[in-house]
């Protein structure tokens, strides 16, 4: 692992939860691990007034442990919306630069409402920062959400691209920086066990989960012009869909596996019509208690009206018509006040058509499964049939589990750290690539359409602490098939209804 080269970080919206909550600390823990380079700054923006020492110590106020970041924390107020503060930036940088002997590289962060993503690109272009020359870059991190249907990412899309390349521009999904996610590819592509069966013939569904605990907590205005859908769903799952659906990348390069990704989405089929009220269920939580402790409905959350119609889970039957997955549902669901922390990938494999074992000890035939754990308890489980010890050919379910945490040098960084070093490093590989954001958008629009024009589709209401509407269960149409339920329902009362 090599360092980047020398470059101020600008973070815009540097007193925000974000920057505090993520950004920070990943950047202290890269900074411990020796991996930011020799000479860098962070330079924070924003129009609270804080001096550079008042910014340093808000932000440790904050932190548990002293980070090593601190010192390199610089402050700079401006109003993000005005030219003449952004001519103000230039020299301040420039400053900066000559200062802390700096080449003029600069990371721009977006951490902004996303009402100002077209904006600040486009003044710090006006301000000549986003000019590259020579060995100095000029690269913009754009948070989520990227957009909130196609035709506001397609806009975002050009507003970007009028200013900036391709290259400068970096897209993050968090969960392409988890390290579990990546070894999804890993996995896949260099064990020669998975791979010849990682198809229609030996696949019967695939299943994905993302699951929450919590509630939407204070972000209730947010959240409730988001929802499940666009909040988690287009954007997260879609992209853990694209990497396992995804063919082998001729190479591990950003755009070989970013094409591929992109093939994916585009072979999705379009959900529309009739097909929306069978292949997606929308759910929103309600009160209930769970293990005694009473949990309020999402109606009575901070910011969200009382007559919220947002979905709070989100269940969706896909597929994808290429010839690898022709025929396969892949079955994804998200939701928030879902009884544990979870998000997993379940390949469910054919049972064998040589029904050896079944008939004559009477056990129904099951197909072995391989479960991807993105998080927590990271690691792989595969479940496979094993012979009862004794008489007979009795078979029982075995479990070949390995877990990150049993290594002994185990270390698994967080998201952004992986993400932010990426970054600096040029590598945009885990980030994601403007046409596949709007072929994601493109996937999910007649949903959120049908949902808002179409007040037949039910909203069903689920108690805190189940895993989400009943009837989510339905779209499963095999007997004998269901969502794997990593724990039982903790709910203690509440009841399932429609809204
Ligand atoms: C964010 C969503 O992108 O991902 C949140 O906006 C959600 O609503 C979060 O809680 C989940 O991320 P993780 O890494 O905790 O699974």
């Amino acid at each position: 692992m090599y360092r980047p080269s020398k470059h101020i970080m600008v973070i815009f919206g540097a007193s925000g939860d974000l920057t505090r909550r993520k950004l920070i600390p990943a950047l202290g823990e890269l900074q411990k691990l020796g991996l930011l380079p020799e000479n860098f700054a962070v330079l924070g923006v924003g129009r609270s007034n804080y001096s550079d020492s008042s910014y340093r110590k808000m932000i440790a106020g904050h932190l548990e442990d002293p980070d090593p970041l601190i010192p390199l924390l610089y402050y700079h107020t401006m109003d993000t919306r005005s030219e003449e503060d952004f001519r103000g930036l230039a020299q301040r940088l420039e400053l900066m630069s000559a200062e802390l002997k700096i080449n003029p590289s600069y990371l721009f962060y977006l951490a902004t409402p996303p009402s100002l993503y077209e904006t600040i690109p486009r003044l710090l272009s006006g301000a000549g920062l986003t000019t590259e020359t020579g060995e100095n870059f000029r690269r913009i991190i754009v948070e989520k959400p990227f957009g909130s249907d196609y035709d506001s990412a397609a806009r975002l899309n050009r507003a970007l691209l009028s200013q900036l390349e391709e290259h400068q521009v970096y897209r993050i999904d968090h969960y392409l920086g988890k390290e579990t996610v990546q070894n999804v590819l890993v996995t896949r592509f260099s064990n020669g066990i998975f791979e010849p069966l990682w198809n229609s013939h030996f696949i019967h569904h695939v299943e994905i989960t993302s699951a929450e605990s919590l509630g939407v907590g204070t972000r209730g205005g947010y959240y409730d012009h988001s929802g499940a859908l666009r909040d988690m769903l287009q954007n997260h799952l879609l992209q853990l869909v694209g990497l396992v659906a995804m063919e082998p990348p001729t190479v591990i390069s950003s755009d070989a596996i970013r094409n591929e990704v992109l093939k994916v989405f585009q072979s999705l089929r379009p959900i529309t019509g009739k097909a929306i009220g069978q292949q997606v269920i929308r759910g929103q939580y309600l009160a209930s208690h769970v293990r005694g402790e009473a949990m309020k409905d999402y109606r009575s959350e901070e910011g969200v009206p009382a007559d919220s119609r947002t979905e709070t889970f989100v269940a969706m039957k896909l597929f994808i018509d290429n010839w690898r997955w022709g025929g396969v549902p892949f079955y994804i669901r998200t939701g928030k006040r879902l009884p544990t922390k979870v998000s997993e990938i379940v390949v469910h494999f054919k049972p064998s058509p040589h029904r050896l074992f079944c008939e004559h000890e009477g056990r129904t035939a099951v197909g072995n499964q391989l479960v991807i754990r993105i998080q927590p308890d990271e690691g792989i489980l595969l479940k496979f049939g094993m012979k009862v010890q004794g008489a007979g050919f009795k078979v029982q379910d075995a479990n070949l589990d390995f877990h990150y945490k049993d290594l002994s040098d185990s270390y698994i960084p967080e998201a952004y750290q992986r993400l932010l070093l990426d970054c600096m490093q040029g590598d945009s590989t885990l980030y994601t690539r403007g046409d596949a954001v709007e072929a994601a958008w493109r996937f999910v629009d007649p949903v959120l359409a049908a949902w808002k024009n179409e007040q037949s589709i039910p909203l069903h209401g689920y108690p805190c602490g189940t895993w989400g509407p009943e009837v989510a269960d339905q779209m499963f149409e095999e007997e004998g098939y269901t969502w794997r339920y990593p724990c039982k329902n903790l709910a203690d009362d509440g009841l399932y209804c429609e809204l």
